[in-house]
């Protein structure tokens, strides 16, 4: 259901983001906005605002961002007609049906499809108990699966039949290419179309929110020429990439306890959950990808990987370790012995041993340096210096540079080597990506000379996490200049103000110095005369997500003055801004001046001829006079503000 523009905006005026964020975190007045502990990420200082007044939220810390409608979303792992749902529900507004054809074509299918997977489920798991499904529910009896466990997990039995899913479900009314569309029945050239799984365990796969998207079907005996599984194919509803096995269950584990088990098989993660370990996931033999990781860190930032001891789990756990440090995951990894998954260790031992393997899980860097070590990789100096740069280079994708001296140490102890050698290493490969950046940087915008607002943006706690992103948010607002910085920032307080700036003042992006300048106020200028404040718009729209994160963080910033707006106090008096807007253009004009100079001056020879000085002497006259102009004015403008 497609929900109209107009009831979207009614939705998003009358839902107040103090109560919608306060119902699930306590807050604390601070001045005029709300403080808290931000549930989306790890803190011990509070950095997550709210602001009655622009109605939106703001992480210090990590940088999210949003409001009331983004809160519920991010908070709950909501999509966003279901938070209109859930929000429109509480304030009393009734939804209408969507009008757009294609969208409802689109959504009609998909509900289809999870309504034929539901019965397909039921229908399956009512066999399970039936004599015919004898064999399926030994199987699982043999995995010490319980009635309950059972249940919960809808497991099923496909029977040894051509069309037996096919005639259950045609008998409920649903045709050939519906059931194509669910995955359940395989199109034949001829024609004659047959059930996927046959004879087959069923494990029901489910997606976040609970609703079946397809089956896993485990084979019954041991017919080597037979796949062990077959799975659901792709289909509008299924798409394995995005789905993590058992994330219905286990969601809320995961995030009381603050960290996700990742493990390979159906069976693991079940087994797991049965024995109270609730905070598992299965990747479902696929290698982990970024949409798996990124539905994960709605809700932890810290997985341990337990996969299987054999070769291709390994492999597995070193790939899905190196993607996961890259999001910034804090990562541990558990080995097993030989022959063992985590469903073999908790059947066998029980819940107390495979705690005991939890407690060991060990950091990458004591994973791979291990790993090295049963390969014989560190027998050699080459095979040492070569382990040591990969380690190093895992180190170098943690988003926390905190963290990153802790793991050098960590190397430098279980190899019994000295630190310094260590950072030598990691030194050399940072200066080379910091020499890479700054030539990057320079080739930007050669003339221009960075001197950022000294903001202090927020006191980071040691422990705090800070993400990537946030990282990239603090290198673009320390790359502006302050003039730019706060051009911006009168831009975002109202239309009025930005009207001011384009028209009054005729400034276009082209006036800013820096890159990432003229690129946020091109974003502002585009989205502004929408009637909406400009702030939500970005934060709604599908923009750049670090300078979405800039604008926001600057918007908020509206409460902590600069020196000058200081004196005007909180509440900008037209005139003042007025001033402030022209007196912040002349300084840019200032600088851009300086930069001409600069570039006029290096430009001339080493010998120049009388035509080339005559040149360069008008030249630097007229700049020489538009900045005593400028510098008069600018003095003046100083005199019309109130003394302090
Ligand atoms: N898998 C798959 N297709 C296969 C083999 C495996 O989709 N042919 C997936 C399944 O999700 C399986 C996971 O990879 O659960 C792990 O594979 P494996 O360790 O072989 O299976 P287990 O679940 O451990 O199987 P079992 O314990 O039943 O032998
Ligand atoms: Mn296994």
């Amino acid at each position: 259901m497609k929900v109209p523009e107009e009831i979207i905006e009614q939705i998003r005026r009358q839902s107040d983001i103090v109560e919608v964020v306060g119902a699930e975190i306590p807050l604390r007045k601070r001045g005029q906005n709300y403080v808290g502990l931000c549930p989306f990420h790890n803190e011990k200082t509070p950095s997550f605002n709210v602001s009655p007044e622009r109605q939106i939220y703001k992480c210090f810390g990590c940088g999210k961002a949003g409001n009331a409608i983004n809160f519920v979303m991010e908070f709950h792992g909501l999509s966003f007609p279901e938070t209109l749902k859930s929000l429109a529900g509480k304030l009393g507004i009734t939804l209408p049906q969507d009008s757009s054809e294609g969208y409802q074509i689109k959504h009609n299918r998909q509900e289809l499809a999870y309504k034929i997977l539901e019965e397909a489920a039921e229908y399956y798991a009512a066999l399970l108990v039936e004599p015919i499904g004898r064999t399926a529910l030994d199987y699982f009896r043999q995995r010490d699966f319980s009635t309950e466990t059972i249940k919960q997990f809808k497991l099923g039995f496909a029977p040894d039949s051509w069309d037996a899913t096919r005639k259950e479900l045609a008998g409920q009314g649903f045709n050939d290419q519906e059931l194509i569309d669910a995955g359940l029945i395989v199109e034949k050239e001829n024609g004659r179309n047959y059930d996927r799984f046959r004879n087959r365990a069923i494990f029901a796969i489910r997606d976040f929110l609970g609703r079946v998207v397809g089956f896993g079907a485990r084979q019954l005996g041991d017919d080597k020429k037979q796949p062990k599984y077959i799975n659901s194919p792709q289909s509008i509803v299924y798409n394995k990439s995005k789905i993590l096995y058992g994330m219905f269950e286990a969601k809320n584990a995961i995030r009381n306890k603050q960290s996700a088990i990742l493990v390979e098989g159906y069976s693991d993660a079940i087994s797991l959950f049965q024995a109270g370990i609730e905070n598992v996931v299965a990747s479902s033999g696929t290698a982990l990808t970024p949409d798996q990781l990124k539905l994960l860190s709605r809700y932890t930032k810290k997985i341990i990987i337990i996969y299987d001891s054999d070769s291709a789990g390994v492999a597995a756990a070193e790939k899905g370790l190196e993607l996961a440090v890259r999001q910034g995951f804090d990562v541990s990894i558990v080995s097993l012995p030989e022959g063992e998954d985590p469903d073999s260790i908790v059947k066998k031992h029980g819940k107390n041993t495979f705690n005991l393997y939890l407690r060991q899980a060990e950091s990458f860097v004591e994973f791979k340096l291990s790993l090295y070590t049963k390969r014989g990789l560190l027998d050699t100096p080459p095979g040492q210096a070569k382990a040591i740069r990969d380690v190093v280079n895992i180190i170098s994708m943690v988003p926390d540079r905190l963290q990153h001296d802790f793991y050098i140490s960590r190397i430098a102890n279980l190899m019994n080597l000295n630190e310094s050698q260590i950072k030598r290493i990691y030194d050399e490969k940072s200066n080379i990506e910091r020499r890479q950046n700054r030539k990057e940087k320079k080739q930007e915008s050669p003339n221009v000379i960075r001197h950022g607002p000294a903001l202090k943006l927020h006191d980071f706690d040691e422990t705090d996490e800070i993400p990537d992103t946030q990282r990239k948010t603090i290198d673009v607002i320390e790359s502006l200049l302050p003039e730019e910085y706060q051009l911006i920032q009168i831009a975002l307080y109202d239309e009025e103000s930005l009207g001011l700036i384009l028209n009054k003042y005729n400034a276009g992006y082209d006036k800013f110095l820096t890159e990432d300048g003229q690129r946020l106020f091109r974003l502002i200028t585009s989205v502004a005369n929408k009637g909406n404040d400009i702030i939500d718009i970005i934060i709604n729209g599908e923009y750049n997500e670090v300078d979405t994160q800039v604008l926001t963080q600057i918007a908020f910033d509206k409460q902590s003055p600069t020196k000058n707006w200081a004196k005007f106090g909180a509440t900008i008096p037209e005139l003042e801004n007025d001033i402030h807007i022209r007196d912040i253009m002349l300084r840019l004009e200032l600088i851009s001046i300086d930069n001409e100079m600069q570039s006029v001056l290096k430009g001339v020879g080493e010998q120049p001829d009388a035509e080339e000085i005559n040149a360069l002497l008008t030249k630097t006259k007229i700049l020489g006079e538009r900045k005593n102009e400028i510098e008069n004015i600018l003095l003046r403008v100083d005199d019309e503000l109130p003394e302090d």
